[in-house]
């Protein structure tokens, strides 16, 4: 007996990791503003640049003594610069759970070349910052976006550390509390909660880093984009929007956009809530079925974006196969798009539940999940 299908499909059926949906108001319309072929050195790109910036900080709740600024090439470009300028001047410890985070151990121990301590956990768990040692320089992703497990908050890290913490909290900020004075350097793009588009990242440093910046030159040569210092002072203008190269200004109107809805629905607080709402319409899903559950083995470390689903029933034959099949008949009908688990993570689906995304969607996609399940189930027998 084929199970019959949902009746009402999500409004909009984006929800993909990254790029993720754009703001609920979005419409091509809305970015007339965007200074087009001008300078971004000219005073209106600047203002525009700054204002994003500031705009930001606002937001986010980023004490006034950190410095923000925008830099080419997305999150990667900003945890690389970060690691490239600030690491090799004391010990390092890379901390990974999934593939991003072991992006990162690459860049140090391959790459870099640093004699760094590594510690990884499966998916599905993250590692114990109870075995840290944060004298030493510390580079993690706060919200694993490939295994959906997060770091449940900042308590773990000493307020008097030694070393400096380099968080890639791409798939975090603007969803999950993030405690500043716990986190030296930060990084993250628009493309994620915001919604925004890529190819720009944001990087937040402490006066901590700043410090390190200033006191330390690494041995290896840094390219142009990665150099966040002259003469061993930092150059101050890239943190008031004199980028280091040419930004796009539909971008910044773009996230500039994405930053005005979100103050227009009650800022921060109200974007925690809707990824918060989004993730706990699937927990609870699953809580009720016995055939799928959340990748995250501990309930703290569930993400409220990225979160990450396995199939646990006994009469699947091939995980891998059967997972991709599901996403695969989602997208067919046009309810779900791009939720297949990420490549390298194991087998199962990725729901995006930031605070672009409508709970109401999720509600109405839940259905069409166990409708693709039944179905998928029956097509495999
Ligand atoms: C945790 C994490 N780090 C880094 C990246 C890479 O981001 P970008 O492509 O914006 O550089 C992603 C993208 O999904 C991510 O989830």
């Amino acid at each position: 007996m084929t199970t019959a299908q949902p009746a009402t499909r999500p409004a909009n059926p984006r929800f993909s990791s990254g790029p993720c949906a754009k703001i609920p108001t979005y419409a091509l319309e809305k970015l007339a503003d965007a200074p087009l072929g001008r300078s971004h050195r000219a005073a209106v790109g600047k203002a525009k640049l700054k204002a994003a910036i500031e705009e930001t900080r606002e937001l986010l709740n980023i004490p006034a003594d950190y410095r923000i600024g925008i830099v080419p090439a997305s999150d990667t470009g900003a945890v690389e610069m970060a690691m490239w300028s600030m690491l090799g001047a004391r010990h390092v410890e890379m901390l990974a759970w999934e593939s991003f985070g072991s992006g990162w151990v690459t860049d140090v121990v391959k790459q870099l070349k640093l004699d760094a301590t590594v510690k990884t956990a499966d998916y599905g768990q993250i590692v114990d910052f109870n075995t840290v040692d944060f004298n030493n320089d510390v580079v993690f992703t706060w919200n694993g976006t490939t295994s959906g497990c997060r770091l449940p908050n900042g308590d773990a890290i000493p307020a008097d550390r030694e070393g400096i913490t380099i968080c890639d909290a791409t798939s975090a900020a603007f969803a999950q509390d993030l405690p500043w004075d716990k986190l030296d350097v930060t990084t993250f793009s628009w493309q994620k909660v915001m919604g925004g588009e890529a190819a720009h990242g944001m990087i937040v440093l402490s006066p901590r880093a700043v410090e390190r910046l200033e006191s330390y030159t690494p041995a290896w040569p840094l390219p142009k984009i990665f150099r966040m210092t002259k003469g061993g002072k930092l150059i101050e203008g890239i943190f008031v929007g004199e980028t280091i190269n040419t930004p796009s200004m539909l971008a910044v109107e773009d996230y500039l956009v994405a930053l005005d809805w979100a103050r227009s629905i009650g800022g921060l607080k109200a974007l925690f809530a809707r990824a918060d709402a989004n993730a706990k319409a699937i927990w609870d899903f699953c809580a009720q079925k016995d055939w799928i559950a959340n990748l995250a083995e501990d309930d703290a470390t569930r993400s409220n974006t990225s979160v990450c689903l396995k199939f646990t029933d006994d009469r699947i034959k091939d995980g891998a196969t059967f997972a991709k099949a599901v996403a695969k008949r989602l997208e067919k009908e046009g309810v779900a798009l791009d939720i297949g688990a990420y490549r390298d993570a194991p087998a199962g689906l990725r729901i995006w539940c930031g605070a672009t995304v409508e709970t109401a969607d999720i509600e109405a996609l839940l259905p069409w999940l166990e409708w693709a399940f039944e179905a998928e189930i029956e097509a495999q027998a």
